[in-house]
Formats: structure tokens, C-alpha cells, sequence
């Protein structure tokens, strides 16, 4: 192979596996570790390199997914009517343009408009069948989305059952969202606990829906506001506003506010108005949706290739301001990166105080020319971590210092290198305090080992102390030595060993993830844990035998390889082993399984156990589940007193199996 291939190939895995984690952190977390911006750029330069060596583009990279969608775990469904987005503008002249066109279209009809709140949630898709709720979906790629039925149904202000005389037929759309309360709140219990915070309430609305668990789903403090339909039957509507009442006599929430206008001075003023008052919405909103009142005129106006022509959103610009840079700071990550973060003097942006930027790297500070000392101006859009977007030059008095980076680590004073064709700046040394501490806070953290109460606070603490040296130490912390440490009670010590000890029965994809392999991330855990029997055997193959496993490849098979040759590691797993950790994989499901696998399944009736833990176990032997039944189903599981759902099984042919049925299949 020639080099400059070889080392596309390489880059190429690497770039699979930032993206995956960035996507699993975003989507699964709702904890993005870099800006959206950020995230686009190393998008690019993968779609670029697969384009550019097409021998290694394959089905499972991250580019050949659309968005967060869809997700593995969650059936597909297809919209009845496609969900489309919105034109968007931060430009009142596109405003006008817009009014104008529509104008152009229809020149002797006066055009009332209705203006909105746009509220900064996840779109989602509703069906309900004579005032019934069957399954709600997310917007997906606009026509397929995922099945978040099990998920919704945990919105406490959400009608399961709609209110007075519904239609046959209703498919509702809406946005489902975090209160701005109750995103601080859940914030600062998660900082208590030491767990990760999320960056805001869309990305945690977000995360809330793609859990795999409801009950997790069902202590997040999300809401709904809904705002249009998609296939309607058994009611005429003429009028948005004919429609938003509707909406709220069946018992569906909707925007308390709303403006009308019928020429582009009405609407811009509705603009302003909105941005006065949006700010006291229980939910955050990042714009104003303006949409034309009459459906008849909406057919009039139609559709382009990409949106409708009778609706535009405006968005208000991200709040910006000015502060100075004190200083820039280095960290330490835990694969030993040393990324520089900028410590600002306090300011509010957006509602909340910012004392803190990302800068990614040192290339990034050079290209934006970012000096200690300068004044610059951060941003917060809704969506992403502050940022520095640029610096006031203009005010600069030669007193501003530029950065370098670190030759030595500024932790623990190891020489730090520089990976050939590569950006980051690694600190070498495995014993690094700060790599430990961040090794440690991944091997406990939520998608990993799910230690709670082992938080960034604790970690510290423990690591400091010298009570913790590497992760196995984990599994020998006594309650005397927990005892002595800061705001550590009797029942806080309980909970932490209770936690730790619980973690031992985690299952061993789990394990593999938070060992913190370069480059393993969720998707090669799990690949390695479905293919191994256990850890010794994913201990002793060769980089040839790991690099033919789907999801793993050269690189990380060659990392993984030289993961386990080292023998502090090995040693490591030892002690793991004598703790009595789980070290063998799931017991394979049976030889009926290959029947389940790909099958889409349908749960309906009571049944012996909670529906979601049924759905966890078909989701585990390779199926998925929908909330409906339709000519894609292959499998309805109905229990006692089985409704609707069991009749339209009947009636398109699907095969209905009860739970003895169930367990016997799998
Ligand atoms: S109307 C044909 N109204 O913002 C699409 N959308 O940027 C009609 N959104 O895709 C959409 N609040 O996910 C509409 N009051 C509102 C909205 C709203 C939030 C979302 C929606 C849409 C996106 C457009």
C-alpha cells in the first residue's frame, strides 16, 4: 500500500472515531465536548477523505448516517406526511424579500400572517387514531424517524388520550423541550454528584429522548409545545389559528403567545415584540416563526425543492459580548491531549456566567490570532459551548502576550509529542495525575461503568489523597478511608460502595469502553464483546484477528493490541479479575435468535413484566420495537386484553405470539 494511503486510511479511523464519540457524547450524553462548528469541520474532512480514497468508505461510517438518526436501538418510522424544516434568516431584508415574493405569487390578496415563538427543542411527530396516542417519532431525516413512543409517553403535560371530540385521524407535530428551570436544576444535581453537565436544554431534551431506558427519561423535566399537523382526517381546518385552538381543546400544550400582521411592518414588529418577551418562556426559544394563516393560500404558495414558501423562521442572533482573556490555561485529557482553554474574566451571556471558552488547539488560537490580555468577544449561541468567535485588535496596547504551547506537560512535567500529521499534543507518560483522573472519571461515568457519585469532585479527591492509583484501586477503597474525605457522611459512603460494587456486574462491553483504549469507543466495545467469549480471549488475539471484526479495523485493532501488551495493563486486568469483575461476555442468545434479529416488534396488552423491560430484551437479541403496527411489523407480543393494536395485526397478517409464545422464540 502506498504511504500516503496508508496514512489515509489512518486518519480516516480516527477521524470514524472522534466523530462516533462526539456523536455518542452528543446524542447519547447530550454533553457535547466541542461546538457545533467544530464538529462540522472534522465532518468535512472526513466526507472529503472518503471521497477522495473511495477503498475506504464503508456503510458503517459516520458519514453514511444522516444526523442522530436513525439510532440503532429505535424502530423506524415513517412520517405520513414528510416533516419538512424552515428557511432560516437572521436578516430582516430576507424578511422582506420573503413577504415580497408571496406577494409576487398572490398580488391581489391581502396575506395574514401568524408569528410564533420558535422553540429550541426536538422536533417530534405524534399519531394519534381516534384521540388515542399509537407512536411518536423524531423528525429523522424528514421521512423516517425514530420510534420515541416509549420515551414521550413519559411527558407528564402530554395527553396519552385527547380531550372532547378528536378526529380519526391526527398527526401532530411539535417540539419537545426542557424547562430552563428545570434544566439548572438538573444541572446542579448532576454537578453535585459529580456527573457531567450538560450544555443546554435543547441537547439535554435531546438526549432525554434517545435514552434506552424511559425511567431515565421520565425524571428529566421535559415538555411539549405543539404547532402544526401533518396528515389529518374526519375535521376540515382552514386557518393555523382555526388549528392552535383545536390543538388546545383537545388538551394538546401550544404557545401561549402568537402575533398576527398582514403586511411586513406588522410582522417585523411582532419580531421585535417576541424578542422582548421570549425571555420569560419557561422554555428557550432562538427565533420567531413566521407562517401564512391560510392553508388555501399556503397550496397557493406551495413548496421549493428544500422548504415551503409560505413560512420563514427568523433567528435572533446568538448573544455576544466582550471580556477579557486572563489567561489560557492547558489540560490534560485523558488519552494525555493537552488542549488550552480560556480563562475569562466573568461575564453574563445569554442568561448565564461564563468564566470559561474552548479553544480546541493551537492552530486555532494562531488562526484567530488570540493573544493573553486581549479583549475578546465570546459568544454563546443556544446550541453550543462559549466560544471565542474573534478579538478586538483595535484595543490592544502591546501588553498582550502570545501563547505557546507546552513543551512539558504542565501536570507532571513529561516530555509532550506531537503525532506525526496530527493537531494534538500528547503527554506521554501513563502516569500522568491528570490522564489518571480523567481515566478514571470516564471509567466511572454513565456510558461506561456508571459509577454515580465517582464525579470529577470525587476523583480528585481520591487520586490527590494517593488512594487511587490506577482504576483497579477503585474496587479497594475501604469505608474508613472514604469516611475521611470532605462532606463524605455515613450514607454518601454507603451509596458510593453500594455503586461500586454493583458496577462489578456490568456487562463486559462496558468494561471494554472504560478501559479507555485509544480509539475503542461504544460501537468497537460492543463489536468485541459480541465476538470474544470473554476478555481473555479479546486479550490474547493478534491485530490480524481483531482487525477483521465490523467496527474495529487496523488502527483500533492495533491499538487495542498494543493496549493489552503493556504490561501495567495486564497487570491492571489481574486485580480487576481478583475484584471479581465480570470478565466474560453475555451468554450468547440462543440458535432461535437468528429468527428475532432484524425484526421489528410490536408490544401491546399487559403482560408479566413491564413493557420496557420486554422491549430491552427484544432490543438485546437483535430486534427492535415500534409503538404501532403496520405492514412492517413482523411481530406482535400481545398480553391480556390486547386492544387496537392486536385487531390491526389481525387484520394486515402479522403474527401475534403471547409472552410463553415470546420466551420460547428467544
Ligand atoms: S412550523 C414546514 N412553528 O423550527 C415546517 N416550526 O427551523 C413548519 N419550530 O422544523 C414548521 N417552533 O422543528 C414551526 N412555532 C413553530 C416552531 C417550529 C419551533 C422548529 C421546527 C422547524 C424548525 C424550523
Amino acid at each position: 500500500m502506498a504511504e500516503s494511503e496508508s496514512s489515509a486510511e489512518q486518519r480516516i479511523a480516527e477521524l470514524r472515531a472522534d466523530i462516533e464519540e462526539h456523536n455518542r457524547r452528543y446524542y447519547e450524553e447530550a454533553a457535547p465536548a466541542i461546538s457545533d462548528r467544530e464538529y462540522d469541520r472534522l465532518y468535512r474532512q472526513l466526507v472529503e477523505l472518503e471521497e477522495r480514497y473511495p477503498q475506504f468508505a464503508t456503510p458503517d461510517s459516520p458519514t453514511q448516517q444522516v444526523g442522530g438518526a436513525p439510532h440503532k436501538a429505535f424502530a423506524p418510522v415513517t412520517h405520513r406526511v414528510p416533516m419538512r424544516s424552515l428557511d432560516n434568516t437572521y436578516s430582516e431584508e430576507e424578511v422582506a424579500a420573503f413577504y415580497r415574493r408571496m406577494k409576487k405569487i398572490l398580488p391581489n390578496d391581502k396575506i395574514p400572517v401568524v408569528v410564533e415563538p420558535k422553540v429550541d427543542g426536538v422536533a417530534v411527530s405524534l399519531l394519534y387514531e381516534n384521540g388515542r396516542l399509537q407512536y411518536a417519532a423524531t423528525r429523522g431525516d424528514g421521512t423516517t424517524g425514530d420510534d420515541v413512543t416509549q420515551n414521550i409517553r413519559t411527558i407528564r403535560s402530554l395527553p396519552k388520550r385527547l380531550k372532547g371530540d378528536p378526529p380519526r385521524i391526527l398527526e401532530v407535530r411539535g417540539e419537545v423541550f426542557m424547562t430552563k428551570k428545570g434544566f439548572a436544576k438538573l444541572n446542579a444535581e448532576r454537578s453535585e454528584a459529580g456527573l457531567p453537565v450538560f450544555a443546554n436544554p435543547r441537547n439535554s431534551a435531546a438526549g432525554s429522548l434517545k435514552q434506552l431506558d424511559p425511567s431515565i427519561t421520565a425524571q428529566r423535566p421535559l415538555g411539549v409545545i405543539f404547532y402544526g399537523t401533518g396528515a389529518v382526517e374526519g375535521v376540515e381546518l382552514a386557518h393555523q389559528l382555526e388549528l392552535i385552538a383545536l390543538l388546545k381543546k383537545l388538551g394538546l400544550p401550544c404557545n401561549e403567545r402568537w402575533w398576527t400582521a398582514d403586511s411586513l411592518e406588522g410582522i417585523l414588529r411582532a419580531i421585535h415584540e417576541l424578542e422582548k418577551v421570549r425571555h420569560d418562556f419557561v422554555y428557550e426559544t432562538d427565533g420567531a416563526v413566521v407562517k401564512v394563516d391560510s392553508f388555501a393560500q399556503r397550496e397557493s404558495l406551495g413548496v421549493t425543492a428544500k422548504a415551503p414558501r409560505w413560512a420563514m423562521a427568523f433567528k435572533y442572533e446568538a448573544e455576544r459580548v466582550e471580556t477579557r482573556l486572563l489567561d489560557i490555561l492547558v489540560q490534560v485529557g485523558r488519552t494525555g491531549v493537552l488542549t488550552p482553554v480560556a480563562a475569562l474574566e466573568p461575564v453574563v451571556v445569554s442568561g448565564s456566567t461564563v468564566g470559561r471558552a474552548t479553544l480546541h488547539n493551537e492552530e486555532e488560537i494562531a488562526r484567530k490570532d488570540i493573544r493573553i490580555g486581549d479583549t475578546v468577544v465570546v459568544e454563546k449561541a443556544g446550541e453550543v459551548i462559549p466560544a471565542i468567535v474573534s478579538v478586538r485588535t483595535d484595543l490592544r496596547d502591546g501588553s498582550e502576550k502570545s501563547f505557546r504551547m507546552p513543551t512539558k506537560c504542565p501536570v507532571c512535567g513529561s516530555k509532550v509529542v506531537k503525532d506525526e500529521g496530527q493537531v494534538a499534543v500528547r503527554c506521554v507518560n501513563a502516569r500522568c495525575p491528570a490522564q489518571l483522573k480523567r481515566r478514571i472519571e470516564h471509567f466511572a461515568s454513565r456510558g461506561a461503568m456508571d459509577i454515580e457519585g465517582l464525579g470529577e469532585a470525587m476523583v480528585e479527591q481520591l487520586v490527590s489523597r494517593g488512594l487511587v492509583r490506577e482504576v483497579s484501586d477503585i474496587y479497594r477503597l475501604t469505608s474508613e478511608e472514604l469516611r475521611a474525605l470532605e462532606r463524605m457522611g455515613e450514607k454518601s459512603v454507603a451509596n458510593l460502595l453500594g455503586a461500586i460494587a454493583r458496577s462489578k456486574q456490568q456487562p463486559l462491553w462496558r468494561l471494554l469502553f472504560a478501559l479507555g483504549v485509544l480509539h475503542v469507543g461504544v460501537s468497537a466495545a460492543r463489536a468485541l464483546a459480541d465476538h470474544f467469549p470473554d476478555l481473555d480471549a479479546v486479550m490474547a488475539a493478534t491485530p490480524e484477528q481483531l482487525q477483521r471484526i465490523p467496527d474495529v479495523g487496523e488502527v483500533v485493532g492495533n491499538s487495542i493490541a498494543q493496549f493489552f501488551r503493556e504490561p501495567h495493563n495486564r497487570e491492571m486486568i489481574e486485580k480487576l479479575r481478583a475484584a471479581g469483575l465480570r470478565l466474560t461476555s453475555e451468554p450468547k442468545p440462543a440458535a432461535g435468535d437468528s429468527k428475532i434479529k432484524g425484526t421489528i416488534w410490536v408490544i401491546t396488552g399487559a403482560l408479566s413484566q413491564p413493557r420496557e423491560e420486554i422491549a430491552e430484551e427484544i432490543i438485546r437479541h437483535g430486534g427492535k420495537v415500534s409503538g404501532s403496527v403496520s405492514k412492517k411489523t413482523n411481530f406482535v407480543l400481545a398480553g391480556e386484553e390486547a386492544g387496537s393494536k392486536l385487531a390491526k395485526a389481525k387484520q394486515l397478517g402479522v403474527q401475534i405470539l403471547s409472552e410463553d409464545e415470546f420466551r420460547r422464540l428467544i
